[in-house]
């Protein structure tokens, strides 16, 4: 059977699985590394290693891929589509028993994944979705509980406290997770909105996720509205360019701020009370998991996947993980109690 067919096949098998127990099951084409005979080779294409976050997944990815006794080849396209689809060209003229994406652009990568398949290799989409093409699994902290849990740390804080302003502040309109972290603040806010507890009084999104565009966005909100209560940002990134310009105005500290990632910088200025909240998302559970996965998908054994997602495509066994809110009061019982940084490393500078 063709690697094509062997993927129809699967899909089939998938979408009556989870008709039947709600279970997916995925597999890789199973060809080349069956019943872990030879080396397996995962091929790893990543939007960016420039931020903390992608460092770390890279890094952790690759040693727990050399502790399953496979190798990897890693590719790093610097936010830059066309290039990412030359890694990815690269990484399958090298003959990759699997691949895994994390698109900059989740609608440009469909043609990767096309590419891939045509040339019998499945694909996983690792932390970002790729849509418009059938994916054979994707890996995730589950992004529309990233919203929500950042929209609800807001109303928590100003649960009883009177009407509040909040910039918004949004991911890169390009990455799919931004949208979804978007449909999960939206599904927590609308009523408030609605009562008129909350206004959003300025939002944009923030292109390719760059801090100094968060920084633009905060500065035209003060330029148009003067004060407001909070900027919903979407990640420490942005949540970090958002400051900058809320301290030149002498406002840092004032205006509630949100983040996600759990970045050094971000827990730290937690600590320090200039941002209120960041989201962690345990990296060595994600990048350990996608490993183990590609894996045995590359040895054509099967993997259960618990949810689906609609890429546009159809639905895509998916592996949804939990993240988890960080306030000052509970850093020391989060990340730190995790290993992500030490107690030091955060409280650095402090009295
Ligand atoms: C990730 C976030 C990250 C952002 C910017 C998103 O797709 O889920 O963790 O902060 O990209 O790189």
């Amino acid at each position: 059977m063709s690697a094509t067919k062997a993927r129809i096949a699967l899909v089939v098998l998938s979408c009556f699985i989870s008709a039947v127990t709600g279970v997916v099951l995925s597999r890789g084409s199973g060809e080349s590394k069956a019943a872990g005979k030879g080396k397996v080779l995962i091929g790893l294409s990543m939007d960016t290693l420039k931020e903390e976050r992608w460092q770390n997944d890279k890094d952790l990815f690759v040693q727990k891929i050399g502790e399953l006794g496979a190798e990897v080849l890693v590719q790093a396209a610097n936010s830059d589509d066309t290039r990412q689809i030359q890694d990815i060209q690269a990484l399958i003229s090298r003959k990759v028993d699997l691949l895994l994406i994390v698109p900059h652009n989740g609608a440009a990568m469909a043609k990767g994944v096309a590419l891939a398949h045509e040339a019998g290799i499945p694909v996983i989409a690792y932390d970002r979705l790729i849509t418009g093409e059938p994916v054979d699994l994707y890996i995730s902290f589950d992004p529309v509980r990233v919203g929500e849990q950042q929209a609800q740390f807001l109303v928590d804080t100003f649960k009883g406290k009177g009407k509040k302003k909040i910039v918004r502040i949004l991911g890169a309109k390009t990455d799919n997770n931004a949208v979804l972290m978007k449909t999960g603040q939206d599904r927590i806010l609308a009523p408030f909105i609605k009562s008129g507890e909350f206004t959003i009084v300025h939002e944009d999104w923030a292109e390719n996720w760059k801090p100094e565009n968060a920084k633009k966005i905060t500065q035209a909100a003060i330029a148009r509205v003067g004060s407001f209560d909070a900027v919903l940002a979407a990640n420490d990134g942005t949540a970090g360019g958002a400051i900058q310009a809320l301290s030149e105005e002498g406002l840092a500290g004032k205006v509630v701020v949100t983040g996600q990632d759990a970045e050094l910088s971000a827990c730290q200025r937690v600590a320090a009370g200039t941002q209120a909240m960041t989201i962690y998302k345990p990296l060595k559970a994600l990048a350990s998991l996608a490993a183990e996965t590609a894996v045995k998908m590359a040895r054509g054994k099967p993997v259960v996947a618990r949810g689906e997602l609609d890429n546009g495509a159809g639905m895509v066994p998916s592996i949804l993980m939990d993240v988890y809110t960080v306030t000052k009061a509970n850093m020391d019982a989060t990340v730190i109690k995790d290993g992500f940084h030490t107690r030091e490393e955060v409280y650095r500078g402090l009295k």
